[in-house]
């Protein structure tokens, strides 16, 4: 059975980590930019371990100078991402890669952005929305400028504000500033916790930064009680199974626990998280999650009901993508 055509909502990948490495190669050499060391010899991303893979998607990111190159990455992910059935999907994009945090500067790489996911829906009938994000590891303060960022430009393509990077970077509280700039603004919140830092990141993230989403979260899986607030509070896990096997926060397919997460009444979705690292589609995470558990077409129709219901347009482009 293909999963390719079924529909998909997607909500967590990153916009930068979906850049194919041929996009990469062709951004590096029209600046004249060495990034060769990033690559394997057959030409795909090169990396050992999750800190390499920051560095290494860093490294890429390099290459995304103007407004420009994100007009054209983001109409060459569209392209590519509806291929696999998705016809919506949210994408973090970081005012840290796209002029360091300078509102101004911020603006026009957003309207390249916010244009080019117009031109896509019209020629690949995909829908894209972005979440504005701050970078964990760049520290608290550089999230400041981000959460700023997310919270003049709110509204049409920006619908939320989460942050990503390196788990282990400080504690939530150490966050909750940017947080509260969003919140205030009226912006969704969601956050990368639990993909590394364990059940207790997950559990802090929710008390200090008070989020509706979890980016991951998959480390909440041992401490049933943490599970029973998360079904309580109607939090939803934004899960990506494919990203978790190859960076190693699970052993391997069998021992992920989205399929227990689930059934212990936990509303999980499913993602990519950066498709060309991780060597991964919609398609294919479908495929791995009927051969791993068994899930079928009517799972795959509840879970993206789930993540409609969860996603943070408006409720006329929720309308329009069901
Ligand atoms: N940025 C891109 N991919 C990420 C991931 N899986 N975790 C944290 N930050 C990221
Ligand atoms: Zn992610």
């Amino acid at each position: 059975m293909s999963f390719q055509t079924l529909p998909k909502i997607e909500l967590h990948t990153h916009l930068e980590g979906c850049a194919p490495p041929d996009f990469i190669r062709m951004l590096a050499a029209e600046k004249k930019i060495d990034i060769s060391g990033i690559f394997t010899p057959a030409g795909g991303y090169d990396f050992r371990d999750f800190d390499h893979f920051l560095k290494v998607y860093e490294a890429a990111c390099t290459t995304l100078q103007t407004p420009d190159d994100f007009r054209r990455l983001t109409l060459a992910v569209l392209e590519e991402t509806a291929q696999h059935g998705v016809v919506y999907m949210e994408t973090f994009v970081s005012p840290d890669f796209c002029g360091g945090g300078d509102l101004v500067a911020w603006k026009d790489y957003l309207a390249a952005m916010s244009d080019a996911a117009a031109e896509g829906e019209a020629r690949f009938g995909i829908t894209m929305r972005g979440i504005v994000t701050g970078i964990r590891h760049f520290g608290p303060d550089a999230c400041k400028p981000a959460a700023r960022c997310a919270a003049e430009t709110f509204g049409g393509f920006v619908v939320g504000y989460g942050m990503a990077g390196g788990e282990l970077a400080g504690r939530p509280a150490d966050y909750a500033y940017s947080f509260d700039i969003a919140r205030e603004a009226g912006l969704p919140l969601t956050c990368h916790a639990g993909e590394w830092g364990g059940a207790a990141m997950v559990a802090e993230t929710i008390r200090d930064l008070k989020v509706a989403r979890i980016g991951h979260g998959i480390g909440a899986i041992d401490d049933p009680a943490l599970l029973r607030e998360i079904v309580d509070k109607d939090i939803v896990l934004e899960v990506c199974p494919g990203s978790n096997v190859v960076l190693k926060a699970v052993t391997d397919w069998a021992s992920h626990p989205i399929a227990r997460l689930r059934d212990a009444g936990v509303k999980v979705t499913v993602s990519t998280d950066d498709p060309p690292f991780f060597h991964t589609t919609m398609t294919a995470e479908c495929d791995l999650l009927h051969r791993t558990f068994g899930w079928d077409a009517a799972d795959f129709a509840a879970l993206n009901q789930t993540a409609l219901t969860a996603a943070f347009c408006d409720d006329a482009t929720r309308a329009r993508v069901a």
